[in-house]
């Protein structure tokens, strides 16, 4: 398949991009597939209200069938079409008022009539209202709630620019949408909306410190704390191994010293070692045969959510054996930093 690429003005589009923008809106009314910026990672978009356009995104990642898919809206009205709003509980049109648009996805009763496929054969559907100008115009232009995983083929790190989607899914989808780098760098904050208390099943852009100053208390999914297998993941999507460069990855949790150590030693076997790490870190090792990618500064988590995916994704271009990353505390943005390279690494610690 031909895939179309649009450079597109990622603060106006719609004033500076105008004819890239239809011509991206007009091939999902035709119930393609393409690919656009969000502010947390790029999306794979097809008409969430059309099977054969929704199981085209599934065929492209070749994403299980299992795993339920995201509806992204631009507009308040368009929720009446998608979930049940009788049933919405007051705790979500909290969050909703707080955080949207933004990197928040909230679980909610589905309204019958939604593509069986986008929610997996759940009476639930995952729905959140992007905050990148890009998406938005292309929700509004097309005139159709979209239905929109991360661009990436299932099971590799979500992509953050471009080039990522294009390494992934040339040839497979009718288009991209390049509208640069995305911010956040790690996907929105999923919440199930449909328990008593409101419960985070991945943790993401919004904090859970953020959402309890709005609703008070937040629980989370005890699955995302354990590996055992009676803690099934009440979202189908965080129980598949994620995220990974192809390098195995370790984790290693300790001082610069001990990563300076564990270095020695994988090399000492013979082996072709990668590091990712913070520019602190790497500042302070010694080895100098490490291909060593950075991932921002310790003094603001932030930039390494934005630039983890990207990092990972680097090493395939390199050589190398074994890749150690730093470890982050779990608090505010640190907690989805952690599950996301905890996933990457299949939960391999190294400890001090
Ligand atoms: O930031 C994001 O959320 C990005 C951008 C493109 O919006 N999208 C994204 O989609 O990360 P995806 O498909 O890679 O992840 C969706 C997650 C999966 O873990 C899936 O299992 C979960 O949301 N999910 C979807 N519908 C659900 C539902 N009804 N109940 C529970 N989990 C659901
Ligand atoms: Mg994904």
């Amino acid at each position: 398949m031909y895939t179309k690429l649009w450079a597109v003005d990622k603060e106006e589009p719609l004033k500076h991009s105008y004819p890239q923008i239809m011509e991206a809106a007009s091939l999902l009314r035709e119930s393609e597939v393409v690919a656009f910026p969000t502010e947390t990672v790029y999306g794979l978009g097809a008409n969430a209200l059309s099977d054969q356009a929704v199981l085209k995104i599934f065929e492209a990642k070749g994403r299980p069938s299992d795993n339920p898919l995201i509806v992204h809206i631009s507009k308040m009205e368009q929720l009446t079409e998608l979930v049940d709003n009788i049933n919405v509980p007051e705790s979500a049109r909290q969050l909703m008022e707080a955080f949207w648009p933004g990197p928040l996805t909230l679980v909610l009763p589905k309204k019958e009539g939604v593509s069986q496929y986008v929610t997996a054969g759940l009476n639930t559907l995952a729905i959140r209202m992007p905050d990148h100008p890009v998406a938005r115009a292309l929700i509004e232009t097309s005139g159709l709630p979209l239905a929109a995983p991360s661009a990436n083929l299932s099971g590799k790190p979500s992509p953050t620019t471009a080039q990522h989607v294009e390494e992934d899914l040339i040839h497979r989808i009718a288009g991209i949408v390049d509208g640069g780098a995305t911010g956040v760098g790690l996907e929105s904050t999923v919440v199930d909306c449909t328990t008593e208390t409101p419960m985070i099943l991945r943790p993401g852009g919004v904090t859970k410190e953020e959402l309890e100053k709005v609703v008070g208390k937040v629980d989370e999914d005890p699955a995302l704390f354990s590996q055992e297998e009676q803690h099934k993941p009440k979202s189908p999507g965080m129980k598949y191994t994620h995220y990974a460069p192809v390098a195995p990855v370790y984790l290693v949790e300790g001082s610069a010293s001990f990563m300076e150590q564990t270095i020695n030693d994988a090399q000492r076997k013979g082996q072709k070692v990668g590091l990712l790490a913070t520019e602190e870190t790497i500042g302070q090792m010694q080895t100098t045969e490490i291909t060593a990618i950075s991932c921002g500064t310790q003094k603001d988590l932030a930039t390494v959510a934005s630039q983890l995916y990207d990092g990972l994704r680097a090493f395939n271009a390199t050589e190398v054996d074994v890749i150690f990353s730093e470890t982050f505390q779990r608090t505010g943005v640190g907690a989805a930093i952690m599950n996301r390279l905890e996933k990457a690494a299949g939960h391999k610690f190294i400890k001090e």
